[in-house]
């Protein structure tokens, strides 16, 4: 997945094309590049690495023109390297992508017959190859553009740039989120609204097969039948991203930090302040016409949805499925009516999420969607969005974003519970107040940094590590394991703790760590069981639980964090602080990077 940007301005492109790349680097930092056109001449600089590298290089080797094109990327053809980053031009044509050229190697082998070959390993190339081709047999820019994109199979946001046409871009969007800004005698396309952000909040999504022609003072949109098309004018409120690490080494650090805090803020969203109700946002859910819920998301959202599967099911006694987005509509399940289907996605441009939700339009009862970004594609696909107030999440692994799209769910399956009164206003209120709670037992939980990082310490010189957990904190178990490889590059894997002794066992000696988060709850005495298996094969326990856990079954362990006690349904809420932290520190211990870890993006539009 990659990030697009263009402009058509009064004032130099380049520090502009920078500035909104800088807020699309969030979706791949492996290279980044601009194209402009000034006084007719097309140009380009590209740089490996992160965007701060094209930003030195644009310091010695300026870039003019008033016209231009950017990209940031996250390979999916051809390695990180100058060669394979955006803009790709060939001859007078300059092209962006977000996406993935599917049918490229056929269009390659096409144009090979008319003598033109690939100079790189990106399928993007040979969109520019094949503009370049139509362009010298006649066709105008924008039907040259035009004849190309009707060869494409795929996804794609594009935006096109030509020799000698400083005030033309066209765009295109397919099955790739892109966004026209409309500014003042300045027009812009970006993947997303945030992009623009800094430069105007007017805002024309285009919608599927949407091909756009943009100049200062115009925009001429055509639907996927090339029909002329009037998309609205929506005036957008952008989330700054313009944000600093607030005395934090790491934003991940401040983000973690800042849990109590946004947790607090979201609450306010949807308790109203003396009442023992949930309020949603719009027309709400009826659920006494659910039957059953389908959940769908990937990586850390995913677990969010494990997570809210044991509140559904405990509470609300609504069977719930929850489902890997990219294995979702392949799956090809039968969606009945009756079935609510929830979408759970931090960046709202999740490629996989968005598919699956679109295999849900017209089969469920209604579309729900759980995001940090109200204005993100998969909001505005949704019958229903639920804003989770976590505020912009910058590091690449979700912390914030995750503890508030658990808050939200518990708070959706309380108002199912209670909407099928599966549960009295006194048992609602009891779980209303704990849920009120939640912001000082995560401070408290906070408090324990110190021990955590010490444990992190030995924790980094592992090779690899268990993490274990019962009930609603299995996926926990699966968050922690997924937490610390993706940003300290240590092989980690999450398990139903009565999971290990049918094989995962066999992985237990003196040098495997294993992770067991277990509050005193109905199934600690199973858990400490299988925390006794592994210390009997001299496992390296660390032992995550309350003081009454710990009174029980801390004797043998390799160390312990402590937690508050918690309402126990909130537990898996709580639990994640320890996890985040003991990734978090272990990364620091390594010296990764652990804002933006290697081969990772924040958000992954493509499939
Ligand atoms: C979480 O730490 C990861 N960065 C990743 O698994 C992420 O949760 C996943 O890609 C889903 O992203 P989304 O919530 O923006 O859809």
């Amino acid at each position: 997945m990659c990030g697009i940007v263009g402009v058509l301005g009064d004032h130099e492109a380049a520090p502009i094309l920078v500035e909104a790349l800088k807020r699309l680097e969030y979706r791949g930092y492996d290279s980044a590049g601009i194209a402009t056109v000034n006084h007719g001449k097309l140009d380009r600089r590209r740089a490996v690495g992160k965007l701060v590298n094209l930003g030195d290089l644009l310091v010695h080797d300026p870039l003019p023109g008033k016209a231009g094109i950017g990209h940031t990327r996250w390979a999916t053809h051809g390695e990180p390297s100058v060669s394979n980053a955006h803009p790709h031009q060939a001859g007078p044509v300059a092209v962006v992508h977000n996406g993935i050229i599917e049918n490229f190697r056929d269009l390659r082998a096409e144009l090979a017959e008319h003598g033109i070959l690939p100079q790189t390993e990106t399928d993007t190339e040979t969109v520019a190859l094949l503009t370049q081709h139509y362009l010298d047999q006649g066709a105008s820019p924008v039907d040259a553009a035009f004849q190309a994109l009707d060869r494409l199979e795929g996804a794609f946001a594009l935006a096109f740039l030509f020799d000698g046409e400083e005030d033309l871009i066209v765009a295109a969007r397919k099955g790739s989120p892109l966004a026209i800004g409309h500014g003042e005698g300045e027009m812009y396309v970006g993947s997303d609204a945030i992009a623009l952000g800094p430069l105007t909040d007017r805002i024309t999504y285009l919608e599927e097969g949407d091909r756009a022609v943009l100049t200062r003072t115009s925009l001429e949109i055509r639907d996927a039948q090339g029909e002329l098309a009037n998309r609205e004018i929506r005036t957008v409120q952008i989330q700054s991203t313009q944000i600093d690490k607030a005395g934090h080494k790491h934003f991940m650090a401040k983000e973690i930090a800042e849990q109590p805090l946004v947790i607090g803020d979201a609450l306010g969203h949807y308790l109203p302040a003396g009442q023992d109700t949930v309020q949603l946002p719009g027309k709400g859910i009826d659920f006494t016409k659910i039957e059953r819920v389908t959940m769908v998301a990937c990586g850390t959202a995913y677990y969010a949805c494990l997570t809210a599967k044991y509140w559904f099911e405990q509470l609300a006694r609504i069977p719930v499925e929850v489902d890997i987005a990219s294995e979702f509509r392949y799956r090809e399940p039968p969606v009945s009516p009756g079935t609510l289907a929830v979408f759970v996605s931090q960046s709202g441009e999740t490629a996989d999420t968005l598919a699956a939700l679109r295999y849900c339009e017209g089969k469920a009862d209604k579309i729900v969607s759980v995001v940090n970004v109200p204005e993100s594609s998969i909001a505005r696909e949704s019958d229903l969005a639920l804003p989770i107030h976590a505020g912009v999440e910058v590091g690449v692994a979700s912390t914030k974003a995750f503890t508030c799209q658990l808050v939200v769910l518990v708070l959706l399956a309380l108002k199912a519970a209670a909407d099928k009164g599966q549960i009295d206003q006194e048992t609602l209120a009891d779980h209303i107040s704990a849920v009120r709670g939640l912001p000082s037992l995560l401070n408290a939980a906070l408090d324990q940094n110190e021990a955590i990082r010490q444990a992190a310490i030995k924790l980094s010189e592992a090779r690899d590590v268990l993490f274990l957990g019962r009930g609603p904190m299995y996926p926990m178990a699966l968050e922690g394991a997924l937490k610390l490889k993706e940003i300290s590059y240590i092989h980690a894997e999450g398990y139903a703790s009565g999971e290990l002794k049918h094989g995962p066992i066999a992985l237990i000696d003196k040098n495997m760590p294993v992770i067991v988060m277990a509050p005193r709850d109905a199934v600690f005495d199973k858990t400490v069981s299988n925390m006794q298996e592994v210390m009997a094969r001299k496992g390296q326990v660390l032992l995550i639980s309350d003081d009454d856990g710990l009174a029980e079954a801390q004797d043998g362990v390799w160390s312990t964090i402590r937690m508050p006690h918690v309402h126990p349904t909130l537990a898996p809420i709580l639990y994640a602080i320890p996890a985040q932290l003991l990734a978090y520190h272990t990364a620091v211990a390594k010296g990764t990077d652990v804002d933006q870890p290697r081969n990772l993006a924040k958000s992954v539009t493509v499939e």
